[in-house]
């Protein structure tokens, strides 16, 4: 579904031109949940950037269902942190969430039938006719949701999409979004500062450090499901990889264990992708901070 292959970008030109990312390669499939975490400024939202056809890369390749990405891809949505600056203030939830299918459909009628669909998804049925202001934090958040579900999107980019949110709210809006992903299948790609909530929403989590932002793993999460936020984070599998995550982000890769040893939790099947899906790279192995 999404490949990217040998990624670099670069901000500026010449003496002062900043290599952002580089020798980023990820395949994920269809209906996956890959979690993207890493420190601040390594490069996680200039990667989703490129991948929603926002800026151009100065090396390497993105396709979405086999399609060279050079402009915005079909069937792609983004959610970002700041719901507030991405719901326009003077229009309605029913029609801020309306607002882009104006491109693909012409009649009102079909477009505000089908927000209404989308804010019931997202448990917001009650609230169409109100304005952004009038909603908390967390259901603006939904609503801004419900906006990415109306497009009936095959790909999902989610860049911290529950930074501003409390910790309630949070974990609800992480169960959402699990729930969408199973009814309607859609690939998503979710970058998050939080570690518990990458191993949480996971299939994958891709640990990104820099500078330049480079992958530093890529590790299968094998937790049951449905994942439950009591249950699922107090196994011990849950644990053990939330601390291997913690680990890589500070840059202490497991006190130089590979995390690809046989273990229950992290796997290296590449079932669908055709890599390796869990993987630590050499620094990381090495256990250098590289962060
Ligand atoms: N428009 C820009 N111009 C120049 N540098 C930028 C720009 N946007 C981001 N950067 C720099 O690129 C690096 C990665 O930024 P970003 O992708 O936002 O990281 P993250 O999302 O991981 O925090 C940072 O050093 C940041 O300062
Ligand atoms: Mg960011």
């Amino acid at each position: 579904m999404l490949e990217v292959t040998d990624l670099m970008y670069t901000y500026g030109r010449g003496d002062g031109a900043h290599m952002v990312l580089d020798g980023i390669s990820l395949q994920v499939a269809r209906g996956e949940l890959v979690a993207i975490v890493g420190p601040s400024g390594c490069g996680k939202s200039t990667l989703l950037r490129c991948i929603a056809g926002l800026q151009r890369p100065a090396r390497g390749t993105i396709t979405v269902n086999g399609t060279v990405v050079h402009e915005v891809p079909e069937g792609l949505a983004v959610v970002f942190q700041d719901y507030s600056r991405s719901l326009y203030p003077w229009l309605s939830v029913r029609d801020n969430v309306a607002l882009p299918l104006h491109r693909s459909q012409p009649r009102r009628a079909v477009r505000r039938e089908t927000a209404l669909r989308a804010l019931a998804a997202v448990g917001l049925s009650d609230t169409a006719h109100h304005y952004p202001w009038q909603l908390s934090g967390g259901m603006q958040q939904r609503a801004a949701i419900a906006r990415a579900l109306a497009c009936d999107p095959v790909l999902l980019l989610m860049d911290e999409p529950f930074g501003s949110v409390d910790a309630q709210t949070r974990e609800d809006l992480e169960d959402l979004v699990l729930g969408l992903r199973r009814d309607r299948g859609i690939t998503i790609l979710l970058v998050t500062h939080d570690i518990d909530e990458s191993v949480y929403t996971g299939d994958r989590v891709v640990v990104l450090t820099g500078a330049p932002g480079h992958i530093r793993a890529d590790l299968a999460v094998q937790l049951p499901e449905p994942r439950d936020q009591i249950t699922t984070r107090e196994l011990p599998a849950f644990v053990h990889l939330r601390a291997e995550v913690g680990r890589l982000v500070r840059g202490r890769a497991g006190h130089g264990r590979p995390i690809t040893s046989p273990q229950h939790l992290v796997t290296g099947t590449g079932q669908t992708s055709g890599t390796p899906r869990a993987f630590l790279d050499s620094a990381a192995q090495n256990s250098e901070d590289r962060c």
